[in-house]
């Protein structure tokens, strides 16, 4: 496809973006040369920040075995490195295998990973709280990296694009991956891939919350549980940004070092103190218009204390396990509203992906968003990953980068 039907399907997609996004012509995000030059985007196109990997000594193994594309003696130059699951887990379940990736058919893409985004969602379906579809799966559902073959009759994508994705389906940790090309949307030039990488899923999720769950509106006082973390950070920094007054909660001081940088007008240090109370304190009794909490088990009942009359309650997440079920009783007391949304289920069409996307780039771009990526590993160590954010050792994002990713 030439160069001009390209830029009318691009130039289609960005107007859509533009339509629902009227901040977007003031960044410098979609100017004549900037479309031509992502239309020309090639693996070598694009800078990368300088990566220092953690050391782990995880193991690694190749194992044949059925499944998806099981490593054969009859595979072509289609095999790539690939973390699988086999039966659910602890970290170990995580092993380092030759798989066939294939070629993409009709509608599809191959991508080459350049970064792959490490999430919570990954952790449950190692361990079997979310059911894979089959096993052996390989888990992930956020990566940025560069279109290396299209299907049969794709217009719209071609080899050389940088691409970011979230969501369905999973199978992020690999080197290369087969992907619907409707699922996958343009990274613009001014977003590095690990960048684009480590907000696709959080910073979706972060649109989805403050923006269409609850509209959060200068005034409001919103709770943010694990404030310091992936999601976390970029919730505190864009509730503060729409005028909020954000009181975070976070288990260390030096999380609450961050989260007060990310905006936090109070921090509270929830493994020490009583948040119900200093959350009173706080408001004088009033209580919160919103909490965001995806913490689950540990922080629902006093969540929902925290409410004043009329307030919602999104929760969007059980780092510390299910809730326990809640009577309507519970809500009744103050009126109080209850959600618990999937950000998959916000941008299930390609106008609220290429919209949702949107607004994050564009908040990249000008600065409202500063994404942390304060944690990498090789992909090939996942395990370890995977044992540190479980273990709450981590903050902000964290990415795994294809072991044979030049940085
Ligand atoms: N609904 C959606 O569409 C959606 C999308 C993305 C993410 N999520 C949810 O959002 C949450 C955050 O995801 P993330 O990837 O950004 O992870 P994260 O917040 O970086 O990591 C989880 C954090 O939860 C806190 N936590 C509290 N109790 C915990 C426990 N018992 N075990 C582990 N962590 C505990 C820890 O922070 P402290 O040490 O400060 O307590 C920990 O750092 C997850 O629950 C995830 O499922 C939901």
């Amino acid at each position: 496809m030439g160069l001009t039907s390209k830029l009318a399907i691009l130039r289609h997609d960005l107007l859509l973006l533009l339509r629902r996004n009227p901040s977007l012509p003031r960044l410098p995000l979609f100017t004549v040369p900037q479309l031509q030059a992502w239309s020309s985007l090639s693996s070598s196109s694009y800078t990368t920040t300088s990566i220092s990997f953690h050391n782990s000594n995880s193991s690694s193994s190749i194992k044949g075995g059925s499944g998806i594309k099981a490593f054969s003696e009859s595979a072509s130059s289609t095999m790539v490195k690939a973390i699988r699951v086999h039966e659910p887990g602890g970290p170990e379940v995580l092993k380092w295998e030759d798989v066939e990736v294939g070629e993409p058919k009709e509608g599809e893409i191959k991508v080459k990973n350049k970064a792959v985004g490490l999430n919570f969602i990954d952790i449950y379906f190692r361990k079997g709280v979310y059911k894979a579809a089959s096993l052996p799966f390989t888990p992930g559902m956020e990566a940025a990296g560069v279109v290396i073959a299209v299907g049969p009759g794709l217009t719209g994508r071609e080899v050389g694009d940088l691409v970011a994705y979230a969501g369905n389906p999973m199978g992020a940790y690999a080197e290369e991956q087969i992907l619907p090309a409707d699922k996958v949307v343009p990274v613009p030039t001014s977003i590095d891939p690990i960048i684009a990488a480590s907000i696709m899923l959080k910073g979706m999720t972060t649109q989805v919350l403050v923006r269409r769950c609850f509209k959060v509106e200068p005034g409001h006082t919103v709770l943010v549980h694990a404030a310091a973390g992936g999601v976390g950070s970029l919730l505190c920094q864009w509730a503060n940004a729409l005028g909020a007054t954000v009181i975070g909660a976070v288990s260390t001081k030096e999380k609450a070092a961050q989260a007060k940088d990310d905006g936090c007008q109070h921090v509270i240090i929830y493994k020490d103190e009583d948040f119900v109370t200093r959350v009173n304190e706080i408001t004088s009794g009033k209580g919160v218009e919103v909490v965001y909490d995806s913490v689950g088990k540990d922080t629902f009942e006093g969540s929902l204390a925290c409410l004043k009359p009329r307030g919602y309650m999104v929760n969007f997440g059980q780092s510390s396990g299910m809730p326990d079920p809640v009577p309507l009783s519970a809500l009744a007391a103050k009126s109080l509203f209850l959600t618990r949304p999937s950000m998959m289920q916000y941008t299930s069409t390609r106008d609220e992906l290429l919209e949702t996307a949107g607004e994050v780039f564009a908040n990249v771009a000008s600065g409202v968003l500063r994404v942390r990526v304060n944690h990498t590993y090789p992909l090939s160590q996942a395990a370890q990953a995977h044992s540190d954010l479980e273990s709450r050792k981590t903050s902000g994002s964290v990415v795994l980068i294809p072991d044979a990713v030049n940085l």
